[in-house]
């Protein structure tokens, strides 16, 4: 491979690029995890953490990545033979119903075309016919990283309780949790699953459930084996700052860094960032003649942009030849959308110019891989973001 020079530009949706602050935060020696100091920074983290999910009930965080998370909320509230709604709206959505398939759990999995969030209407309908309340959980992806759809979790929320149904609201926000508005209490959600490598701006390895007491109680209940995953096996040495097994102490260092960085900034403005540059990249997608995946602009996700291309062109080829050439990481297209899709990541710690320096490799590879499409992309994205940032000095004038 030819000698690289300057930064990888890693425009995945995640994991996204860790900030210098953040990668200096966690190079310490690692501690004792049973010992004083830790009890410390294990309180302080818990506490953080909350602060993200907006919650005030207990987060659990796990040594594991995000899927380690996925399977915790399952074996902690549901039993084989259960059943649970859930939407088909991307890949992700599929590898959970997946993973629920193989604990036994019996999965209502209304088709989508993964072009579409979750419909509040079909939440509704589908409790509504279910009177004996056999289901026991809706399950939601609230941003759908293989689609770039967010999924509106007060509205699915609304529709449970239109139908009037007891079932548990589980919903991962792995790929939207610190750069999308995400309200885990307002929203009355049971169970948040996160994940540390993306808005957190973290390396991968840690995972959360952020769970109410509704969760909590449904778990008490569950007679599911469950030994790792176990809520109730953290929670009680949480309650002094420690772990049940070995945590992930220097990432946990790296997270104490990260929520201090998100607050510092603001959560408003952070989510108002990510929006921004989504708007940004739109404004390319759209000037080069693209289109998007998503189709509902109320569900256009500010994390990510999934591009559709041309019939016969092959996304696969424009994202080789981007990093080939520009050292520059694209999201591929997975699943029932792999090679016709490449996904912009703009999430994490990221700023204007990270952004245009994105999109302009982007436009270069378009040219480059022959896909035919307008130039100027690139000139839409910065007028955009010359405007917002005119308004911003004004403001601040
Ligand atoms: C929405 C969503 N859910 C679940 C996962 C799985 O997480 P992990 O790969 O950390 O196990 C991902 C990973 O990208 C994701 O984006």
């Amino acid at each position: 491979m030819a000698h690289r020079s300057g930064r990888h530009f890693l425009q995945i949706p995640g994991p996204t690029n860790v900030p210098d602050r953040i990668l200096r935060a966690m190079d310490r020696p690692t501690i004792d995890h049973r010992g004083p100091e830790f009890a410390a920074l294990g309180r302080e983290v818990l506490a953080g953490i909350k602060t993200i999910f907006r919650t005030e009930q207990p987060v659990v965080i796990y040594p594991a990545s995000g899927t380690g998370a996925w399977e915790a909320a399952i074996v902690n509230t549901l039993s084989p033979g259960d059943r649970v709604l859930m939407f088909e709206t991307g890949h992700f959505a599929t590898l959970w119903r997946n993973l629920a398939d193989r604990f036994g759990i019996r999965c209502d999995f209304v088709p989508g075309d993964w072009r579409h969030g979750v419909d509040p209407d079909a939440v509704e309908a589908r409790l509504s016919e279910d009177r004996e309340h056999a289901i026991k959980a809706v399950m939601v992806v609230h941003n759908e990283t293989s689609t770039g759809v967010t999924s509106r979790i007060p509205l699915v929320r609304r529709a449970i309780d239109r139908a009037g149904h007891p079932a548990l609201l589980l919903v991962d926000t792995i790929s939207s949790l610190a750069s999308i508005d995400y309200r885990h209490d307002e929203w009355g959600v049971d169970v948040t699953v996160s994940g540390s490598q993306k808005g957190l701006m973290l390396p991968p390895g840690l995972s959360f459930n952020a769970v109410s007491e509704k969760a909590q109680a449904a778990s008490r209940a569950n007679c599911m084996p469950r030994s790792y995953w176990d809520w109730a096996e953290m929670l009680k040495p949480n309650q002094a700052g420690f772990f049940p097994y070995t945590p992930a102490t220097n990432l946990l260092y790296g997270l104490r860094e990260a929520v201090a960085m998100l607050h510092e900034e603001g959560l408003a403005n952070v989510f108002a960032r990510h929006d921004r540059h989504a708007e940004a990249t739109r404004r390319a997608v759209e000037a080069w003649g693209l289109e998007l995946l998503a189709l509902d602009p109320s569900e256009y996700s500010s994390a990510l942009t999934a591009v559709l291309l041309p019939d016969g062109q092959d996304a696969d080829r424009l994202r080789r030849i981007i990093l080939d050439r520009f050292d520059l990481s694209l999201g591929a297209g997975l699943g029932k959308v792999a090679g016709t899709v490449f996904r912009i990541g703009h999430l994490g710690d990221f700023n204007d110019l990270t952004l245009t320096g994105t999109l302009t490799g982007v436009e270069m590879g378009l040219e480059l891989a022959g896909v035919p499409h307008r130039k100027g992309g690139v000139d839409a994205a910065m007028r955009f973001l010359q405007t917002a940032a005119a308004g911003q000095e004004a403001a601040t004038a």
